[in-house]
């Protein structure tokens, strides 16, 4: 099998339910060495191609980011056969370039996030404990996104730097002008420890990154208005990105 035909595994965030149609082919709790998973694993069909589906908050949205069981998710889609996963994730934007309501496929990551537990490993190892994580996503399935996104005509950020934050609340305007020194361009909750634990198995990640709202201070106004305003479009942009990725696809 060529990497780009790989076994595909997506985790979905706030939205899922507008994927529309979904052949569910198989649905099954899978039992990990790290705890419960957030959801079942999911084997869907999405324009005829098969893969795996996992909600990262539980199907009914029960759990918040800083809750999630990152490692019991990114093992239990290993655990199935999934090789590469693409993440869904709403974040809001620094960017001016990265307006509410379009998507960006982000090409680098800061970990603001404290007390999570952020590695399968957990004794004393060699070198192996130490990933590269130089190039935090994997190069071939961000372009196959990107070009998916472009057969589509969809507005795409292709590039960004997803600062992760603890949550669950959102950043004050201090934060985000930190933030912005920094380099990040876009803010979330969920991109870490999901991206690096699923480099330590070896799997390639990326993640469609939904803006819903302009970061804390950016504008004046109320964040909570700009995401109520916007998620709709930010989701159904992203579904359409995930049908025409899909619809790419072998399998
Ligand atoms: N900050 C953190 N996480 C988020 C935001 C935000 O502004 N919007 C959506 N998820």
């Amino acid at each position: 099998m060529s990497p780009d035909s790989l076994p595909l595994g997506l985790i979905v965030g706030t939205g899922y339910e507008h994927l529309g149609a979904l052949e569910v082919v198989h649905r099954e709790v899978v039992p990990t060495p790290w705890g419960e998973a957030s959801s079942p694993i999911v084997t869907v069909r999405i324009e005829g191609r098969t893969f795996v589906l996992l909600a990262r908050h539980g199907f009914g949205h029960t759990l918040l980011p800083h809750l999630v069981n990152y490692r019991a998710n990114v093992w239990a889609l290993a655990h199935v056969g999934a090789r590469r996963l693409v993440a869904l994730a709403s974040v809001g934007s620094l960017d001016p370039a990265l307006p509410p309501g379009t998507l960006a496929i982000p090409d680098q990551i800061i970990d603001y996030t404290h007390a999570r537990p952020a590695t399968f490993h957990e004794e004393v190892a060699g070198l192996e404990a130490h990933v590269d994580f130089t190039e935090p996503y994997d190069a071939s399935l961000r372009a196959a996104l990107l070009a998916a996104a472009g057969r589509e005509g969809l507005a795409v950020g292709t590039r960004g730097v997803y600062g992760v934050t603890q949550g669950p609340r959102l950043e004050t305007a201090a934060e985000i002008a930190r933030l912005r020194r920094d380099g990040c361009t876009l803010v979330g909750m969920t991109g870490m420890p999901e991206a690096v634990l699923a480099r330590e198995l070896g799997l390639a990640y990326a993640t469609c990154a939904m803006i819903v709202n302009w970061a804390a201070g950016v504008t004046p106004a109320p964040i909570h208005e700009g995401i109520a305003a916007h998620l709709g479009r930010a989701t159904s942009e992203a579904v359409r990105l995930i049908r025409a990725f899909v619809r790419s696809e072998g399998g």
